[in-house]
């Protein structure tokens, strides 16, 4: 953000131009949702969040928006309640106002590919403490990519958060300052500007860029914040003994607790090796009777805690299999439910861990966004995903030779996210859908649901059979 780096600010600027917009303006934009178009049921169902998540008082919420010129999508924590939420909400606010304002003052047009991603990882300190970790990213018509991050720490025992002011007395913030830098500036990958790092730890806000994990105090930077965007986002990571001459003796003893109590709590993994032995072995399908049509409808942008749910239920009434383009963070949160999806017998795919438009990004992450999704899906499932949906559609040759998967489109396209209809989705299935289409819907929206089993029971009376993208490619 600090230095200029104009010459990869243009690369991203021409492989969006000419990759993004040329090949695959048809399949761009076609997929998000009005964040004005609010859920109707969003309030009462707030609490499913939180109740579904795998993390104990913490679920995961989306705003996906879409104009012409710009996209947004954001993910972020909710708690049960309104203060903490509030708190959250208000930086989003902030984000998305200055994301506005410069996308008027640019004059942006839709093949700037301005887009708008904030999204979050969460650390467990204790059985009811977090860190999150938000992280705000605007891509688009500008010289690079603007970062903003933020950390909070939320005690969800009594709803509130942490004061990293108290953590030292002010005569120890200096020797923290100064650990902090050496520590790094020895790492030897890290390419470090002293004077923006001295700025930055002069300026007084260093509790700003600090968050705690089970075992770890770590103090984090944007990128482009103190080092070359190639740096990534610098950190320097400290034990609790290395600070407990440093740390307020009410926090060492919080912290202390934490780090015990961090084999006590709940270790997913365990979980999940379980379930591996539940899951049926799959044997390729059968290969489908000849004057048999098939369709394929796919899901996107999920797990949802309420609707996907809903969805696999009238699955099952079809006896149908589909596939579901899944979200890592959602996955992350949501696990129990891709583990569901996936032992009904339908296919899993990869949609990203955070939804960014992938062409705005780097090789290393893009690579991460793919390979963190699958990971979080083997957690779930045991295996990992063989398709993948580029989000919002946009994709090109260099993306797709660092995914190395298969991309998949879609020829039905329900407008699921705009109509917010049952009757419309039907409509757009009954005028589109042919033999061997994929059908795209969303399986975040209440509308979906209905509009779905509208879909399956029209497309069922004309005989079509119901398969999985894999099942239909072969
Ligand atoms: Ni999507």
């Amino acid at each position: 953000m600090k230095k200029s780096h104009i010459v990869s600010g243009l690369f991203f600027v021409l492989v969006a131009v000419f990759s993004g917009w040329i090949l695959f303006r048809h399949n761009f934009r076609t997929e998000s949702t009005d964040a004005d178009d609010t859920d109707s049921t969003e309030s009462v169902a707030f609490e499913e969040y939180v109740e579904e998540s795998k993390y104990r008082n913490v679920g995961i919420k989306k705003e996906i928006s879409h104009d012409d010129t710009y996209d947004t999508h954001i993910s972020f924590p909710v708690f049960s309640n309104d203060e903490i939420n509030n708190q959250i909400y208000k930086y989003i606010e902030k984000q998305r106002s200055d994301f506005l304002t410069l996308h008027d003052e640019i004059k942006a047009e839709p093949e700037d590919d301005m887009e708008l991603n904030i999204s979050f990882e969460i650390f467990q300190i204790n059985d009811t403490t977090y860190s999150i970790a938000m992280s705000s990213s605007t891509y688009g018509r500008i010289a690079n990519p603007i970062h903003n991050d933020k950390y909070f720490i939320v005690d969800t025992s009594n709803h509130h958060f942490l004061d990293k002011n108290n953590l030292f007395d002010i005569e120890q913030q200096e020797l923290f300052k100064k650990k902090v830098k050496e520590n790094l500036m020895s790492q030897p990958n890290l390419d470090i500007f002293e004077d923006y790092l001295d700025e930055e730890l002069n300026s007084n806000n260093i509790f700003e860029h600090l968050y705690f994990t089970k075992g770890k105090a770590v103090v984090q930077f944007s990128q482009y914040d103190i080092a070359p965007g190639s740096s990534g986002k610098p950190k320097a990571e400290f034990t609790y003994n290395e600070l407990s001459n440093i740390l307020k003796n009410e926090w060492v003893n919080d912290l202390k607790i934490a780090s015990k109590k961090s084999h006590s709590t709940p270790d997913t993994d365990e979980e999940f090796r379980e379930s591996k032995e539940s899951i049926p072995d799959k044997s390729p399908k059968e290969i489908a009777e000849q004057g048999v049509k098939q369709v394929a409808f796919t899901f996107d942008d999920g797990p949802h805690p309420t609707y996907t749910q809903e969805i696999l239920e009238i699955l099952d009434e079809y006896d149908a299999k589909a596939t579901f383009f899944v979200l890592g963070n959602n996955v992350d949160f949501y696990p129990h439910i891709v583990k569901e999806t996936y032992n009904k017998g339908h296919e899993i795919g990869n949609h990203s861990w955070n939804h960014p438009n992938l062409v705005n990004l780097g090789e290393d992450q893009i690579t991460t966004e793919i390979s963190d999704t699958d990971k979080a899906v083997k957690k779930a499932t045991g295996t990992i995903t063989k398709l993948y949906r580029p989000p919002y559609g946009s994709h090109n040759e260099a993306v797709d030779s660092i995914v190395k998967k298969p991309a998949v489109s879609w020829d039905v396209d329900t407008l699921d996210w705009q109509n917010r209809d049952p009757q419309a989705i039907l409509t757009n299935v009954r005028e589109q859908t042919e033999d061997g289409s994929i059908i795209l819907m969303h399986d975040i929206h209440k509308e979906t649901v209905e509009g779905f089993r509208l879909s399956i029971d029209y497309l069922d009376s004309l005989g079509y059979e119901f398969v999985t993208v894999s099942e239909m490619h072969e």
